[in-house]
């Protein structure tokens, strides 16, 4: 029986849900599924009810992570506009900046409003990751090579953003960015079969254009979930928001992109490894390992997941390998499907030089 062992997967790009929305998810059980997934350190994302913004909400929120995570974890600080101060003072405490540019499921879209500033005067040591739409790619690449910001490109939402990106790297700009596990393995044709299960932001793509992602693999830096649960009755609902969970499906499906010969192992450890630690400057998590067992391709379900939402948008596809256990801080957390830690077990990552 094949067994593979690596230090564990840091998704840069989850949505935990809490506080505001646990009915799709909280902290404990999105710990959980990331786990169950091969993840040992997640970056929350700011969208909650209400969103991390301030001082009193990101003290909240590292109180229920403290509370609650059974990974380690980071979280990043929100904007919607007007007074800068709190990014000032709040920045040594989160792993970057989120900016939602454009339109996407909760309320802090700020469109270009202010956004300058906010290039000017963040103080890092996080870089400024946006939520971009094509259209205005090309202006948060203008803005860090102006203000001379790290910019981390979030879920990238077409290939031929890649070749901006790229660009805009060769002229010295301090630019990385992320995929997510649905833009590269799922397309519209399975847009049209999943309806509300198949909706996100940005959209899935043409097959061809899928394609492209594959071809210009090269110039990603890091594959993120985007996890983004919610439950299949507002999925159902007459107005779904946008958003798929996928903590528990990205590395096996990798790992069959892998047996197929779509990619290198060693360049999946640089994907959801190397480069999510580089690029936050984080401090890899203490003694922690991940081992999977390899056995026969399989197809993936499209329910029983630790997800409190439940459901996959990857039902039907096909995967390679389970995760059988995972070491963290030198202690066995995750063994056959059983939690051997409670709630609180997880920390938060420190940043580095
Ligand atoms: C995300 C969510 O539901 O929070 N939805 C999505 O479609 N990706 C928000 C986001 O990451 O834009
Ligand atoms: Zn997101």
């Amino acid at each position: 029986m094949a067994m593979l062992s690596f230090p564990g997967m840091i998704d840069v790009h989850v949505h935990l849900r809490e506080p505001g929305a646990t009915q799709k998810e909280d902290i404990f059980t999105g710990t959980r599924a990331a786990l169950a997934g091969g993840v040992i350190a997640v970056l929350d994302m700011p969208n909650n009810v209400p969103p991390t913004i301030d001082r009193p909400s990101l003290e909240e929120k590292k109180r229920l992570f403290a509370l609650k995570a059974v990974t380690d974890y980071g979280i990043f600080l929100g904007y919607v506009g007007g007074d800068v101060q709190p990014l000032l003072d709040l920045a040594d405490q989160v792993v970057g900046l989120k900016l939602y540019i454009d339109e996407t499921f909760g309320d802090l879209r700020m469109g270009t409003k202010n956004l300058e500033h906010v290039f000017e005067v963040w103080p890092g040591p996080g870089p400024i990751a946006v939520h971009a739409e094509s259209s205005s790619i090309p202006v948060v690449l203008e803005l860090a090579e102006r203000y001379k910001q790290r910019l981390h490109v979030c879920h990238v939402p077409h290939p031929d953003d890649l070749l901006l990106i790229e660009a805009a790297r060769q002229r010295g700009v301090e630019v990385t960015c992320e995929v997510t596990p649905h833009h590269l393995f799922l397309s519209l044709e399975d847009a049209q079969r999943l309806g509300p299960y198949g909706y996100m932001k940005p959209p899935l793509l043409p097959p061809a254009e899928v394609a492209l992602f594959w071809e210009r693999l090269s110039l990603i830096d890091v594959i993120a979930s985007d996890h983004a649960p919610h439950t299949k009755a507002e999925k159902e609902s007459p107005h779904p928001p946008p958003g798929v969970p996928g903590l528990e499906t990205t590395l096996p499906l990798l790992l069959y992109a892998v047996d197929e010969g779509r990619l290198s192992w060693e360049r999946v450890l640089e994907l959801i490894w190397e480069n999510p630690l580089r690029i936050f400057r984080l401090i890899p998590p203490k003694d922690s390992e991940v081992q999977v067992i390899l056995e026969e391709p399989y197809k993936l379900t499209q329910e029983g997941y630790y997800t409190r939402c439940g459901w996959s948008p990857f039902g039907g596809k096909w995967a390679l390998g389970r995760v059988h256990s995972v070491r963290l801080h030198g202690q066995t957390v995750w063994q056959e499907g059983q939690l051997l830690v409670d709630p609180g077990y997880g920390r938060p990552l420190r940043h580095g030089s």
